[in-house]
């Protein structure tokens, strides 16, 4: 898809983090956007920057964790506002626990909304991109999906799951017009779930700005690239795919060159510091 301009484009997550930043790039594109969240006073306010930087922004309150309703929702935005040219499943929480300390609503609260929601929104999507031969599917995964992080396991479970799942329909829809790509960014500056926990990622590991992972959300697009690795720069974007295939041979080294990192010491602050996730505060959330 070369061209964004006068696409309607289904966006998960765009009430804060980087969500909003998407939210402004597809503005400046002339796109419309179907923004989706829990908060509504947040994704007004995202319509109305959308609405300021020349696009044209639609806000839908809703949990995405209740699949259940999802056919009934995605049916009457189709009928009323457009049929949906790009979906864009952003929309997505963390728990960082040690494994055994896990409740199973904690476990179903990751996964629907990192993955069954992302893949039940595509699946009552595609029937009319599939129809329309065009259609883009963009997974916002994570690093933590291509290799496992301790600490945070669900989370990586849902992100490797979104990769592989994403990999799988990019070759079962290869010729119909309709792209699959997965974004992979790494620990993300300034806004989203990285700096709301207030504790730094470690350099060595690199962090990214989010004007880099929205930048690869265009391009994945534009280019319709199957994945994105986003890491701080090109060189230690380049180093990360080394280390992931040596990991391929070796899983053990790369575990080595994450402790050296600091990436599981990092998480377990994380579960030290930990207070009620946003993502469990279903029915109570700040309307
Ligand atoms: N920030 C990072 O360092 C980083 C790194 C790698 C990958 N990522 C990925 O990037 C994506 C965005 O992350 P972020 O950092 O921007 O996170 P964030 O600031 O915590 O924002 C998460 C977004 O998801 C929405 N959301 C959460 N649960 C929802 C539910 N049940 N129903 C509907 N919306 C829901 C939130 O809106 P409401 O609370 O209003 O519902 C919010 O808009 C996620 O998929 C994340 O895994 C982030």
């Amino acid at each position: 898809m070369t061209t964004l301009k006068g696409k309607t484009v289904l966006l998960t997550g765009a009430s804060r983090g980087l969500g909003v930043y998407i939210a402004r790039a597809l503005a400046k594109e002339q796109a419309t956007i179907v923004c989706i969240s829990r908060s509504k006073s947040r994704l007004d306010k995202t319509c109305n920057e959308i609405k300021a930087l020349g696009g044209q922004g639609i806000s839908i309150p809703f949990d995405i964790q209740n699949l259940t309703e999802l056919p009934v929702l995605m049916e009457r935005i189709q009928e009323f506002v457009a049929p949906i040219d790009i979906l864009i499943n952003n929309a997505g929480i963390e728990i960082h626990r040690a494994f055994t300390d896990y409740s199973t609503e904690e476990i179903q609260s990751v996964l629907g909304t990192n993955l069954l929601s992302a893949m039940e929104l595509t699946r009552l999507l595609l029937p009319s991109m599939k129809e329309r031969g065009s259609g883009h599917i963009v997974n916002i995964a994570s690093l933590a999906g291509k290799k496992g992080v301790a600490y945070n396991s669900i989370y990586s479970a849902s992100k490797a799951g979104l990769i592989m799942w994403t990999d799988a329909m990019r070759q079962e829809f290869a010729g119909t017009g309709v792209y699959f790509s997965s974004i992979c960014p790494g620990y993300v500056s300034e806004i989203g779930m990285t700096a709301d926990s207030h504790i730094p990622a470690p350099k060595l590991a690199g962090v990214s700005t989010p004007t880099r992972v929205v930048n690869a959300v265009l391009r994945a697009i534009k280019q319709n690239k199957a994945e994105v690795i986003v890491n701080e720069n090109l060189l230690t974007e380049t180093l990360t795919k080394i280390m992931f295939a040596i990991g391929q041979i070796s899983p053990v080294s790369v575990d080595t060159i994450y402790r050296l990192l600091g990436v599981a010491e990092l998480n377990q602050r994380r579960v030290e510091n930990w207070t009620p996730n946003r993502g469990l505060k279903i029915g109570t959330y700040d309307k």
